[in-house]
């Protein structure tokens, strides 16, 4: 058997240079820059990355068909292409937030670090009420929501002639915000536009970035668990512009277990009574999740996976009453390599009980990187495809994926992976 088959179709034309804009110069998006610029060089493989090392069987019907690389599959902005940029109220610039985050090991970042220098910060759109842990020092100086969303699109289109940026894609790699539901203002486009003139109370940061973002024709991606998207006045805006979205929180660590696990268990119809999840992280995420109110967001997005995947009014003797439960504990000593343990209480065959336990020793950012990439080249491609408003097959990559109002969510990883891996298959024409 050939381990790398010659493709039969034709490898698609790439073509033009991408931007990527992401608010927040943190752990996760120095640690794609980096990457990036490390795979450019030629000096390590972009794992972890679908869209780069992943691939799709051309035709499913046909087991023997093509399995071309996706990259050669459909046509991605090649890394070569990729253009950085972002807004950080704190970090002055992609090496200074990787230092900080110290994910990369000295050498590491000494290989690559002007190139690091070089994607400098632009004043951030913040407001401590959001991030109670933060304080800003590059924050714009203007008070006037409005008047902060057209300094936004003023950025957007600075950074586009200055990098002679043929397309933009936005991803969100900010804070999480403190949790908040959706209010009259987030009903309407109009409602919103008003309330960004008003000032309203209940409309936070990340939905300023994501209003300019989808007004400047940017397609948007949301890495945490905020609302910023989610809402109905936003997914008018992205369809009215023609432009397409998706959220929310990168799926990475414990949930990417939670997600493989629990499929695996229903197939095998064994019971769940309960699912005991916590983490300890130090980095400046966990700080940030340490403040009550910006924990809530997090929670809310890790609890949502297990119903729709177990399905207990369906299966009530198997699901029907499960405790499930999710604790994040900020601990500095271990910085960006976050431990997730869970306790999994299962039963099978007359009733006996069982156990299982995890304890990943993970990195959170080396897991979350390149996951912006994949979404970034993705959302890309969906964007010349003329595809607007919010992308459910890139559920894939989220805890809490936006999906459309009355559909049902998708937690599934493999009934994830299929529904992107028809879509490409769509895109491929
Ligand atoms: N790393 C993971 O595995 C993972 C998984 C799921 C979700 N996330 C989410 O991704 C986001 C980024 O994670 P991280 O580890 O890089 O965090 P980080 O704290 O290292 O970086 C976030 C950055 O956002 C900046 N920021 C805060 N408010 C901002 C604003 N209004 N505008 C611009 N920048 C702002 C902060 O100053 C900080 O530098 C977090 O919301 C996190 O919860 C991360």
């Amino acid at each position: 058997m050939t381990e790398n088959p010659v493709p039969t179709h034709s490898v698609p034309e790439r073509h033009g240079r991408l931007g990527i804009l992401m608010p927040g110069l943190g752990a996760v998006s120095s640690t794609l820059i980096a990457g990036v610029i490390a795979a450019r060089n030629g000096s390590v493989a972009p794992i972890g990355s679908l869209s780069q090392m992943g691939r799709i069987q051309a035709d499913p019907a046909d087991p023997a068909s093509d399995k071309p690389l996706i990259r050669d599959f459909v046509p991605l902005a090649h890394l070569d292409d990729l253009v950085f940029g972002g807004w950080d109220p704190i970090s002055a610039n992609a090496l200074e937030a990787a230092q900080v985050a110290n994910v990369l090991q000295g050498p590491d970042l000494a290989a690559i670090s002007s190139e690091l220098e070089g994607v400098v910060a632009m004043d951030a759109v913040f407001d401590q009420r959001w991030v109670s842990r933060l304080e800003g020092v590059r924050v714009k100086d203007l008070t006037s929501k409005w008047d902060q969303a057209m300094a936004l699109m003023d950025d957007i289109e600075r950074f586009r002639s200055e990098n002679a940026c043929d397309r933009l894609v936005m991803v969100w790699c900010g804070s999480t915000e403190a949790y908040s539901e959706p209010t009259e203002v987030h009903m309407s486009l109009d409602a919103f536009e008003q309330g960004l003139k008003d000032n309203d109370d209940s409309i936070a940061p990340s939905q300023i970035y994501g209003y300019a973002a989808l007004q400047s024709g940017v397609p948007f991606c949301n890495g945490a668990p905020n609302l910023t998207l989610d809402f109905p006045g936003m997914v008018e805006l992205a369809e009215t512009r023609g432009v397409p979205i998706c959220g929310k929180d990168f799926k990475t660590g414990q949930t990417l277990m939670k997600t493989l696990i629990a499929p695996g268990l229903k197939s095998r119809q064994l019971g769940l009574n309960g699912w005991f999840s916590t983490n300890i992280l130090g980095n400046r995420d966990g700080e940030v999740l340490d403040a009550p109110e910006n924990f809530k967001t997090k929670e809310v997005s890790k609890l949502g996976v297990l119903g729709s995947i177990l399905e207990p009014e369906a299966n009530p003797e198997l699901y029907g009453d499960i405790e499930h439960e999710v604790r994040i504990n900020y601990y500095k000593p271990r910085g960006d390599n976050k431990e997730g343990w869970d306790a999994i209480d299962i039963f099978g065959w007359l009733g006996y009980e069982m156990q299982i336990k995890i304890d990943f020793l993970c990195r959170d950012s080396i897991l979350a990187a390149p996951l912006v990439l994949d979404m970034a080249l993705f959302m890309d491609l969906a964007a010349q495809r003329g595809e607007s408003g919010i992308q459910e097959w890139m559920s894939f990559y989220f805890k809490a994926p936006q999906f459309e109002e009355g559909s049902v969510t998708e937690h599934d990883l493999f009934a994830q992976e299929r529904m992107l891996h028809a879509k490409l298959r769509e895109f491929a024409g």
